[in-house]
């Protein structure tokens, strides 16, 4: 069983999941309207879409576990970006945060004596390491990119396959 504590505080994280599901696909939605970047968009819906699974694995497990998930309102995510580059330094930013708020979960879950919801988390910390990996690798290459644009057709290329072999590291 959960604690009132334990919940609101998984309560939350499920706010933060569906609004980083939303984060993503807006950055997708904006994407797609860029010149010669399908896949860059195909990663931001790919990216929403997992959010939206985190979302739901803590829907299920709050539920489970005898407390009740609440689905959240959200507010309206960043539309529009000056550049593909100021997306992903977005991501980056987002990601880091998502990863303290899970810290901060993990802690009161440790506090209350709550090995089971301390465990369910564990998949969280593994996935926000490989997500906190990518964001970074992108930025990096990015930044070595700078404005040419041989650079971005290629950097359009390769993201699928970038993203894949750090997700099945
Ligand atoms: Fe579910 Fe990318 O945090």
């Amino acid at each position: 069983m959960l604690s009132k504590r334990m919940q609101e505080m998984l309560n939350s994280q499920i706010k933060i999941e569906a609004e980083s599901s939303q984060v993503y696909l807006a950055m997708a939605s904006w994407a797609e309207i860029q010149p010669g970047i399908d896949n860059v968009t195909a990663f931001f819906y790919m990216h929403s879409e997992e959010e939206r699974q985190h979302m739901l694995k803590l829907i299920h497990f709050v539920n489970e576990r005898g407390g009740f998930a609440t689905v959240p309102a959200l507010p309206q995510p960043q539309l529009t970006f000056p550049s593909i580059k100021h997306a992903f330094a977005a991501l980056l930013k987002h990601e880091v945060f998502v990863s303290e708020s899970i810290n901060k979960c993990i802690e009161v879950a440790l506090e209350e004596k709550d090995y089971a919801t301390h465990n369910f988390l564990q998949w969280y910390v593994a996935e926000q390491i490989e997500e906190e990996a990518l964001a970074r690798t992108m930025n990096d290459k990015l930044e070595l990119i700078g404005d040419d644009k041989s650079g971005m057709y290629l950097f359009d290329k390769d993201i699928l396959t970038i993203s894949m072999s750090i997700e099945n590291k």
